[in-house]
């Protein structure tokens, strides 16, 4: 059979564990070679497994991130896909929130997104084509109390997407962002153990049940895909409705 992804090589930032663990296994099973640039050693089990090819990358190091797309270019051949999935929450009253905190914010979740553009670019051109999807998030549409400066990050994720399409178009390459709404990552199981709150999580979405990582994993597998050619300087909102509805949570 043939898969959208068939020998293409893909890195997927943050790909040990939720969402980025669901975008490995699916850019796999789309036929993708699949390098993975994770901060926590302790996931490369769980990334080799899964059959992707574990390296220890910070992606808030940009010095240690632009180093590492290059060896991968220059060891598994020219780089297709790059998903910008890495990324923190931090939720705290408005007042509370540390410069420390804002700081670390825009190095993981924005800053990253920038430098691994800007590295993984130059290769996709030479390349011939690339494809690149920026995980955002619903918070970019509609938020809370306590997530400004997460939600500032996933904003500027869906702003920078937009105009990377358009200095990148003309290289052959597409961007994206596919911005995902609550999604049931090992955090989000575990808070769904309480049947109270797994209802209410359930009741926020339209088809009354909470994402997969899968879920997230086989839209990002066809936004990289050829099959997506005509997408560029998209945002893709992936919450089941919940942003669209009227008078929301
Ligand atoms: N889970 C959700 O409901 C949800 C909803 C919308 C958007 N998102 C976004 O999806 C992305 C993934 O979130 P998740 O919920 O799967 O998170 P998660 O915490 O379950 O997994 C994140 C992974 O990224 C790794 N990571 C963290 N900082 C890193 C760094 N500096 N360098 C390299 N790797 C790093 C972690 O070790 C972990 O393996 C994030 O950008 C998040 O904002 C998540």
């Amino acid at each position: 059979m043939t898969g959208l992804l068939d020998d293409l090589t893909i890195i997927v930032t943050g790909g040990g564990a939720g969402i980025g663990l669901g975008v490995v296994r699916q850019c796999r099973a789309a036929g993708a070679r699949v390098i993975v640039f994770e901060v926590d050693p302790g996931k490369a089990e769980t990334v080799e497994k899964t059959g992707g090819v574990f390296h220890r990358v910070d992606v808030a190091d940009p010095v240690g991130l632009s180093e590492a797309i290059t060896a991968v270019d220059e060891c598994y051949g020219p780089i297709y896909g790059l998903v910008n999935n890495a990324g923190i929450t931090i939720q705290k009253p408005l007042n509370a929130l540390s410069l420390d905190e804002m700081e670390l914010l825009w190095q993981v979740n924005q800053r990253s997104v920038l430098v691994g553009v800007q590295a993984a670019a130059p290769l996709m051109e030479k390349a011939g084509e690339g494809s690149i999807v920026n995980i955002a998030s619903n918070h970019a549409r509609a938020s809370d109390q306590g997530y400004e400066a997460y939600a500032g990050t996933k904003g500027a994720i869906v702003a920078m997407t937009r105009a990377m399409a358009w200095s990148l178009g003309p290289a052959g390459i597409r961007v994206n962002a596919l911005a995902p709404g609550l999604t049931m990552t090992e955090t989000v199981s575990d808070l769904a153990e309480d049947p109270a709150r797994s209802k209410e999580f359930n009741s926020w979405h339209a088809l009354g049940r909470v994402n997969s990582v899968d879920d997230i994993g086989k839209l990002t597998a066809f936004l990289l895909s050829r099959n997506a050619a005509a997408i560029t300087g998209a945002e893709i909102v992936a919450d089941q409705g919940m942003s669209a509805r009227l008078g929301a949570i």
